[in-house]
């Protein structure tokens, strides 16, 4: 008995002296951190101001600006110990250089947009700082070349409103929420209403500017083909610090049409749906409909499906309409349901701005208010259709569960012309759709974050005999956890390959770690679902 009360009294005592060592090398660590920026960069360009420690007044609404989930506002992960937000190239390279020097980890931020909180959270007990990109935003349109350079800080919004401000027939496909970042979105993916026309976001990027784990600033040409690759799908946060991307212009016509038709009656939505799964995929490319069911009460407070298709055609309503007789007739569009506009009023009727709504509220960094609640999502692939019974199968269990969202976007077109290998995004020709599941919550608290995690996790299983599988694919832009992780970033090829298989399929998850091996075989630059390099030579925690 006494030895076990002196076992346990031992056991206590050495934890607190471990605690204590660990938060005073903690503390050590960030101030020779720090001290080293301020050694390491350039004269001209100080970095005084841009650095915060938690004794910051700012420092917790710095933090907090770019938390674009509330479920992790008050997240138990490892917060960030310094924030830096850098002004200048300079002072990425300097953080780049005195991080690795000293051993502090690093996570680097653009929007903050992360599912899971990856750019500012950490599960690793090992103390990190945040490179903070928001002020880096410049937005460079060239209409005689039809290019754009962007600073990866600069919202989706940003960038659209700039092209628009020089050229009513140029735009840039990319993700419908106007807050999103060029720094996230356009490294791993960047899927949007266009996918149609012109592909990914990536399809369109020519040149990149990147600093490296030796900080040294790269472009395309001195990076090489294969981490330009890399970073153009694969995610930046394996690779480097992303400083900015070159693109070219999409041409979109003058007028484009927008239409969101909803529909209530569950039969009815069987059968459209139905046809959807036949059609959607082989319309025109100027032609984008997603399918979108929810549950809503109907007025006898039961609950009921309600379908809706938010949808973009790059043409007039008149050719619209002519074309959904032909080949949709079932969804019913009729000539009031279209409303023509200008490409860039349509990227705020699809980020669901009420008509009307200047463009300038596309510069806002305030996210909308239907948007700023706790969520959870998850992402699948769909090959073959979908029959009626399944749709009543998926359907009664949206009813079952709480908050269920699922969102039928149509790839194909442009899509299928690309090579599957052309850039880490692997999910190409032979798909239909890409899944999204939404479950947006009201209540705070992390009993509500549990629960309505499960019903997220519940529905996707039950989605199992529908979609891809071996491996069953997901999108890289909507990371999950629950895809897999590693351990604190420590990974193996094994471990990465169990998410690296299911976001990228097997030859590009092993190009992805070539790619990684060669540019920073000591793994500096990594989180829970990076890519790991080969014969790991870095040290566990
Ligand atoms: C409301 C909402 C709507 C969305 N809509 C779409 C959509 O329509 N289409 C779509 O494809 N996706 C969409 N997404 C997903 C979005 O594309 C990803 O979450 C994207 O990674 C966000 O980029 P960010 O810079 O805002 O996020 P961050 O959280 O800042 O970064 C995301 C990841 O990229 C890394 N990273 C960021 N900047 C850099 C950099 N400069 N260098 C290296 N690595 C970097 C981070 O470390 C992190 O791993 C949406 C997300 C939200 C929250
Ligand atoms: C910063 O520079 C000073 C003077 O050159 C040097 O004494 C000190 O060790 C340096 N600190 C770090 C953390 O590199
Ligand atoms: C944080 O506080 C220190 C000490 O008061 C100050 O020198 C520094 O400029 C502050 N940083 C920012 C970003 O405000
Ligand atoms: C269902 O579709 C039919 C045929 O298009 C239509 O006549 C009917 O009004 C629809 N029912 C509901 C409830 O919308
Ligand atoms: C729908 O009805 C249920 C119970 O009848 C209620 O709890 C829920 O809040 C309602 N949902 C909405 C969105 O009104
Ligand atoms: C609609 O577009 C087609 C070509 O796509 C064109 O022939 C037709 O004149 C246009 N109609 C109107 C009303 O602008
Ligand atoms: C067009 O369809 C909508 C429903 O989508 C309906 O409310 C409207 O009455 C229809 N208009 C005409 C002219 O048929
Ligand atoms: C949850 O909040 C949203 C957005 O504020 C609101 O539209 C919705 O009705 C709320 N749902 C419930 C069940 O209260
Ligand atoms: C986080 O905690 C604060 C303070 O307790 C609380 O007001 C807020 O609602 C919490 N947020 C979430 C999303 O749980």
């Amino acid at each position: 008995m006494a030895t076990y009360l002196n076992m346990t009294i031992n056991l206590i005592l050495s934890l607190l002296l471990f605690l204590i060592s660990t938060k005073s090398s903690a503390d050590h660590l960030t101030d020779t951190f720090t001290e080293c920026l301020k050694n390491q960069s350039d004269p001209t360009f100080p970095v005084t101001g841009i650095i915060y420690t938690p004794a910051n007044s700012s420092f917790s609404s710095t933090f907090h600006a770019y938390i674009r989930n509330p479920v992790f506002d008050n997240s138990t992960r490892t917060k960030p110990s310094l924030i830096i937000t850098p002004l200048h190239v300079s002072h990425i390279q300097a953080a780049v250089i005195c991080a690795r020097k000293h051993g502090l980890q690093m996570r680097v931020r653009s929007g903050g947009h992360d599912y899971e909180g990856l750019s500012y959270l950490s599960y690793s007990p090992s103390p990190f700082f945040i490179l903070d990109m928001f002020n880096l935003r410049s937005v460079d349109v060239n209409i005689e070349q039809e290019t754009v350079w962007v600073q990866i800080g600069a919202t989706l919004g940003e960038v659209y409103y700039r092209i628009a401000e020089k050229s009513n027939v140029h735009g840039l496909p990319g993700g419908v929420c106007p807050t999103v970042a060029v720094g996230g979105h356009c490294s791993g993916g960047g899927y949007g209403n266009m996918v149609r026309k012109f592909g990914l976001t990536v399809d369109l990027i020519f040149d990149a500017l990147l600093v490296d784990v030796n900080g040294a600033l790269l472009d395309r040409a001195s990076m090489g083909e294969e981490l330009f690759w890399a970073i153009t799908g694969g995610g930046g946060a394996s690779f480097g610090v992303i400083l900015a991307f070159g693109f070219e212009l999409a041409r979109v016509p003058p007028k484009v049409t927008v239409f969101n038709v909803k529909r209530t009656s569950e039969e009815n939505i069987t059968n459209i749906a139905y046809k959807w799964f036949q059609v959607a995929h082989k319309l025109d490319n100027e032609l984008f409909i997603r399918m979108s069911f929810d549950v809503v009460n109907n007025t006898e407070g039961m609950k009921n499906i309600r379908a809706s298709f938010p949808s973009l055609f790059l043409g007039n309503s008149t050719r619209l309409l002519s074309l959904m007789d032909n080949s949709f007739p079932e969804l019913g569009l009729n000539e009031s349901d279209c409303v023509e506009m200008s490409w860039i009023e349509s990227t705020l009727v699809y980020a669901e701005f009420p008509v009307g709504t200047p463009v300038e509220a596309l510069l806002s960094r305030v996210q909308q208010p239907e948007r700023d609640r706790p969520f959870k999502i998850k992402s699948d692939f769909l090959k073959e259709p979908i029959s009626r019974k399944g749709l009543k199968s998926i359907f009664k269990k949206m009813k079952e569960l709480e908050n269920q969202m699922v969102t039928f976007s149509p790839l194909s077109g442009r899509m299928e012309e690309i090579s599957e290998f052309a850039k880490p995004f692997p999910h190409r020709a032979g798909n239909i759709a890409m899944i999204e599941y939404e479950t947006y919550w009201n209540q705070t608290g992390t009993k509500a974050a549990n629960k309505y995690r499960e019903f997220s996790r519940m529905m996707q299983e039950h989605m199992t005999p529908y979609v891809s599988k071996n491996p069953r694919e997901a999108f890289f832009n909507y990371r999950d956890l629950d895809n897999g992780v590693n351990h604190h970033g420590m990974n193996s090829y094994e471990e990465g390959m169990v998410y690296g298989l299911r976001y990228f399929k097997e030859v590009n998850y092993n190009r992805l770690v070539m790619v990684k091996t060669m540019v920073d075989p000591d793994n500096f630059f990594k989180d829970e679902q990076s890519i790991p390099p080969l014969q790991s030579s870095y040290e566990v925690i």
